[in-house]
């Protein structure tokens, strides 16, 4: 990162370890809480230099049962007066049952089931959205959904006769659920390309745009970069391995634009955490 120039990129999504003890392939995610603080301010700082006045950084951060802190500890220390601003907070939903008028209960999402008598199952994550400012222009259009009743379309004067609001700060994005073994995951932890989609969306993006992962693991977020036509992504990523498959899962999809790579990549983002 220290090579690219400053203010060269729109949009940083991504997802870092979170050192909760992830079995990752080359990375130990177990240090000490407060070097990881430390760390992650060093690579904040970097994305901070490098993002341009008007864009944005969605960071996704989970915690675990008995680690619930670690996104909030984070978040404080990444909107230290001379970082980040929080401009919005997401909750990215991947599991939800609703009960209906009538009384039914609609389930839908991937579902892991706990075993505990303490702890509820942990059925979202965050994505936090920092800027430089705290008010920076969104497409909150782009990113929203269609009325439900179709008479406030002409109801409210700020539609402008467009059947589109905003969606809020609930994303339900489900992975896609795969029933291989352990040893055939190829990543402990990955986020699906939808979810970089929506926060693309959310920002805006035109044909220059240039989008970071700086955690790029398998590729999700270049994948999602390449589904909404943007021309550069720009990605690290420390294992070999996984940065093999995020080429693999690119080349796989590059004759089907829109579509997900052939390989099985939809894995659980908490592998078996200590509870
Ligand atoms: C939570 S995972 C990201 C997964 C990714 N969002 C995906 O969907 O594939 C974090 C990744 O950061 C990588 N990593 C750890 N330290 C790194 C570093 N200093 N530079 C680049 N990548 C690093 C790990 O190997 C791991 O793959």
């Amino acid at each position: 990162m220290a090579e690219l120039e400053n203010e060269s990129v729109d949009l940083v999504v991504t997802s870092p370890p979170y050192n909760l003890g992830i079995d990752y392939r080359s990375y130990d995610d177990t240090s000490p809480r407060e070097d990881f603080l430390l760390w992650c301010a060093d690579w904040a700082g970097e994305i901070l230099r490098i993002l341009r006045p008007d864009g944005s950084f969605f960071l996704n951060l989970g915690g675990s049962p008995s680690n619930p802190l670690l996104p909030h500890q984070l978040l404080l220390a990444l909107t230290a007066p001379d970082l980040f601003k929080l401009q919005n907070t997401f909750h990215w939903i991947k599991s939800i049952s609703i009960q209906t008028r009538n009384d039914k209960i609609i389930s839908a999402g991937h579902f892991k089931p706990i075993n505990s008598q303490r702890y509820v199952n942990d059925c979202h994550e965050f994505v936090f959205h920092l800027t430089r400012t705290g008010s920076v222009p969104l497409d909150r259009r782009s990113a929203g959904v269609p009325y439900a009743d179709k008479s406030n379309i002409t109801r409210w004067k700020h539609t402008k006769g467009v059947d589109r609001r905003c969606r809020g700060n609930t994303w339900f994005i489900p992975y896609e659920t795969i029933r291989s073994r352990e040893d055939q995951r190829p990543h402990p932890a990955t986020f699906p390309p939808a979810l970089v989609e929506q926060c693309i969306r959310l920002h805006g993006q035109g044909s220059e745009t240039v989008l970071l992962d700086p955690f790029l693991g398998i590729g999700s977020s270049a994948l999602a970069a390449r589904n909404q036509n943007i021309s550069t992504c720009i990605g690290f990523e420390i294992d070999e391995q996984y940065l093999q498959i995020a080429r693999e899962r690119l080349d796989n999809s590059a004759d089907q634009p829109g579509q997900q790579a052939a390989i099985p990549l939809e894995v659980e983002h908490e592998p078996e955490l200590p509870l």
